[in-house]
């Protein structure tokens, strides 16, 4: 069959990567795809926002299944889209509905969910302009750090963490009345700080039936150790070490099966990825968040576990007859490391010729952010290349990543020399 899959990232290029190796696919699109999509599958210059110029794409290439990356375009129904329209409802579009999306683009509503569903999470309370004092007062009865949420998305910059209360009353009014984050925060959710280690757990769902996919921890802040700011994701681990059997039973009955459940009670048409954010406190499991995709870089490492033929997997999604099919998983560890722009996640700059990639035959070279140019392979973005190696044990498969990292450069490459440091 045709597929195209929407975005541009390490992960769209992980998703052209595992289903340009099945037998299903006979011509893969990546709309619009970075340099290393196209040495797999065709780029189409089209933006994943824009549904009119992906129906003609769908219709003139004859696409039949079309594979979402990024939130944006669910969050704004592109599913819907496809499924009220007769010449693309039969297109196997995975990725929820608008309705299923807002677990993502609605911190407020995917609270909510928790708490009808009886899911664990921080205990939380929401505000808006109106209601501005009383939001200070409910600051005052908790204890530091606080944790500041806007409802809508903002570029995953719209969480605040804050020790001070009187800063934590500025913040909370600088979102609510002076648009800190734009029409993202003029709700704000403010919830009780969870002290733990995170992990990030993915499933794949019919709304049905459901698949939970490898275990991976990805490392957020642009420093080492874990300082300074927050990035898309500068590296991940794949299985997460510390999850053993009693701590992922005790994942699926609080927290997977009664979000799968919660979704069929709604009646919200569900299928494709959630990806839960958890924190482990003491050994028991909160939702700290709700994404309606994959992760990146952490579908780096989740992909290459997986050794099923993943267009079967997404048509068994597709049709809701996931618990008709298996899902065989590599039992070695996986890792990737990002390498970024100098200067990201803040100002950085772009077109720099970056050398080496084939001179790495035993990791994997993800390409993020990059394009061509006169003939080079150039950067193209903040994160530009995750270098996925796997091997027994998770030190091993990352210290191939680091070998090879040295066979690779580009102007101002920055990158952690130190994923995976809080697992010893
Ligand atoms: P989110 O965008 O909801 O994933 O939040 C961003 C980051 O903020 C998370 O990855 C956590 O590190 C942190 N965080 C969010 N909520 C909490 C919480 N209730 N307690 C502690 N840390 C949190
Ligand atoms: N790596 C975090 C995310 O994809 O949201």
């Amino acid at each position: 069959m045709n597929i195209l899959i929407l975005g541009s990232g390490g992960r769209e290029h992980t998703f052209a990567y595992k289903l340009s190796q099945s037998n299903r696919c006979e011509n893969l699109f990546v709309a619009p795809g970075n340099a290393g999509t196209s040495e797999i599958a065709t780029n189409v210059s089209i933006s994943v926002n824009d549904f009119e110029a992906i129906k003609k794409c769908v219709l003139n290439n004859e696409i039949n299944m079309v594979v979402v990356g990024p939130e944006d375009p669910l969050v704004n129904g592109i599913a819907d889209y496809f499924l009220s329209d007769s010449e693309l409802k039969n297109v196997m579009l995975i990725g929820p509905s608008k309705a299923g999306a807002l677990l993502e683009g609605s911190k407020e509503r995917a609270k909510e969910f928790m708490i009808d569903h009886q899911i664990p999470t921080a205990a939380y309370q929401s505000f808006t302009e109106e209601t501005l004092r009383e939001g200070k007062q409910f600051l005052e009865t908790l204890k530091p750090p606080y944790v500041l949420k806007a409802d809508g998305l903002a570029a995953g910059k719209g969480v605040l963490i804050l020790n001070d209360i009187d800063e934590a009353k500025n913040e909370l009014e600088d979102m609510l009345s002076n648009s800190k984050f734009g029409a993202a925060s003029a709700t704000v959710v403010i919830e009780e700080f969870l002290d733990g280690i995170e992990l990030s757990i993915f499933v794949l769902t019919d709304g049905k039936n459901y698949k939970i996919l490898p275990t991976a921890k990805d490392y957020k802040r642009i420093g080492e150790g874990d300082k300074g700011l927050n990035t898309g994701g500068m590296g991940a681990i794949s299985p997460v070490p510390f999850v053993d059997d009693v701590l992922m039973k005790k994942i699926e009955e609080r927290i997977v099966i009664p979000t799968v459940n919660g979704l069929q009670k709604e009646n919200i048409d569900y299928k494709g990825f959630v990806f839960i954010g958890l924190i482990k406190v003491n050994n028991e499991p909160f939702v700290i968040e709700y994404n309606v995709r994959m992760g990146d870089p952490e579908t780096e490492v989740v992909l290459p576990r997986i050794k099923s033929d993943l267009v079967e997997l997404f048509e068994a999604t597709f049709k809701q007859q996931l618990d008709k099919v298996s899902i065989e998983l590599d039992q070695r560890a996986a890792t990737t490391v990002m390498l970024v722009s100098g200067g990201y996640p803040e100002a950085y700059e772009k077109g720099k010729v970056i050398s080496g990639i084939k001179n790495i035959d035993d990791s994997i070279v993800f390409h993020a952010g990059t394009t061509t140019k006169d003939g080079n392979i150039v950067t193209n973005g903040g994160r530009v290349l995750a270098i996925t190696s796997m091997n027994e044990d998770y030190k091993k498969a990352l210290k191939k990543s680091y070998q090879n990292i040295e066979k690779l450069h580009f102007d101002t490459m920055n990158y952690r020399r130190d994923i995976g440091f809080d697992l010893t």
